[in-house]
């Protein structure tokens, strides 16, 4: 690697950032290493892996991973998807069930901890270094694994905080969505998701997150179609339940300033708290029946009434409490990345609760989406300008130098670019940790 700290830090200004981290092979090799081999990274829910040897495969940065459930004491591993043989990827089914995980290349298998099984011809192997008890030659265990709620994270780096540290207050947020269930529990719904493929550097979509200058004006072909045919219903006709969700990206400025914005260590943040479309749930008496009889009406209505708008975990994750949904980023290449939309089931709740969880998915999330490919495209056309080099530096500069500190956060209107110097401020931190 040839770029200095030096180098890397002149390219973060307090309030712009150079177009060169969008499109840089080399720094995009070093955030690989110094943020997404550093962190906590998300990489599934625990309910992906119920049985005794399902397992899921999936990545940290460009590490290909498998999140797998041991077939005799029932622990969770995540073990690297790679051979301890010459390397090969072991599995590339996305989910499964083994009792030995089989390498397709020379038949090497290994128990569900990783370790080896059963080598074919092992006799060749008889006085030379191999040790079949030697993990260099197994299927590697990351050094941290840790599970909040049935989240489960994991770091390719021994040295990290303890997962309830890193995540601080972004911790609530998983509370909140599991409260929001009568059990206290969620599980994924259906072994998949929604996987959407970017051409663009995966730090776009985490600066979207809480960028809301652009709903009114990149969505607006949506939200504007929404409108007029609401105008069109007859008086005292109930709005389709997509009205519901569609409706608020086209809120005004005022609107999404008074949501606030929140900045966290660690590059962590989120929109809202306390307002949201999803604090209502007056159509869902059965629901409410059940949150009463589990947490008393005044907690259920504390419960209902905490609403963040996308809550970020930075580099990995982004959390919607209100409608039970995790996204999830996968770094492809410098300019390729792969965004996962989970759903999640409230354990105890009526199926209609999981209905408004797939709408939203369905018409916010997914790659036929009617939104998030108006994202994309933005984001794509700013990728080609630093491509091109035709813009040099990234302005973020709104509501800068008004943040309201308090200990260990910032907020400001909804409308600042705070919680993107946010992620930078995090970024440079971890891009200036050189080992
Ligand atoms: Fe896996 Fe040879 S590379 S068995």
């Amino acid at each position: 690697m040839s770029l200095s700290i030096d180098e890397i830090q002149q390219l973060v200004e307090p309030a712009r950032v150079h177009s060169s981290v969008y499109v840089d092979e080399e720094l995009f090799q070093l955030e690989m290493e110094r943020i997404w081999g550093r962190s906590w990274i998300y990489v599934g829910h625990e309910s992906q892996v119920k049985n005794p040897g399902d397992y899921y495969t999936t990545s940290i940065g460009t590490y290909p991973v498998i999140l797998i459930r041991d077939a005799k004491s029932k622990s969770l591993h995540v073990l690297h998807n790679r051979c301890g043989h010459r390397g090969a990827i072991v599995t590339q089914r996305q989910c499964g069930n083994a009792g030995v995980l089989r390498c397709p290349y020379h038949g090497w298998t290994y128990k569900t901890d990783g370790s080896i099984h059963a080598i074919p011809h092992v006799g060749g192997y008889k006085d030379t270094e191999f040790d079949k008890n030697d993990e260099e030659f197994s299927m590697k265990k990351l050094p941290r694994v840790e599970v909040y709620r049935g989240f489960v994270f994991a770091c390719l780096s021994e040295d990290v905080e303890d997962l309830s540290d890193f995540l601080g207050e972004i911790a609530d947020t998983i509370d909140n969505m599991c409260d929001r269930s009568p059990e206290g529990e969620v599980e994924v719904t259906g072994l998949n998701c929604h996987r959407f493929i970017h051409p663009c550097n995966w730090k776009f979509f985490l600066e979207n997150l809480h960028d809301a200058m652009h709903p009114m004006c990149a969505h607006a072909g949506t939200s504007d179609a929404v409108r007029s045919y609401l105008s069109t219903m007859p008086e005292g006709t109930s709005p389709p339940p997509e009205a519901e969700i569609i409706d608020p990206f086209a809120g005004s400025y005022d609107f999404f300033d008074s949501m606030g914005v929140t900045g966290l260590d660690k590059g962590h943040g989120y929109m809202g708290g306390k307002k949201s479309i999803f604090s209502h749930y007056e159509m869902y008496p059965e629901y409410l029946e059940a949150m009463y009889s589990a947490y008393g009406k005044e907690r259920t209505e504390e419960i209902l009434s905490f609403n963040r708008h996308n809550a970020c975990c930075y580099p990995s994750s982004t959390i919607r409490d209100g409608i039970q949904s995790i996204r999830v980023l996968r770094p492809v290449s410098v300019d390729s990345t792969i965004i996962e939309s989970w759903t999640f089931r409230l354990k105890g709740a009526p199926e209609k609760l999981l209905q408004r969880t797939l709408r939203y998915s369905r018409l916010i999330n997914s790659p036929g989406s009617m939104v998030g490919p108006d994202d994309l495209d933005c984001y794509y056309r700013i990728q080609e300008s630093a491509k091109s080099k035709s813009i040099e530096w990234i302005d973020l500069q709104r509501y800068f130098g008004q943040d309201i500190k308090d200990d260990d956060k910032d907020t400001a209107p909804g409308t600042s670019d705070l919680a993107i110097r946010n992620q930078y401020k995090a970024w440079l931190n971890y891009m200036s940790r050189e080992a």
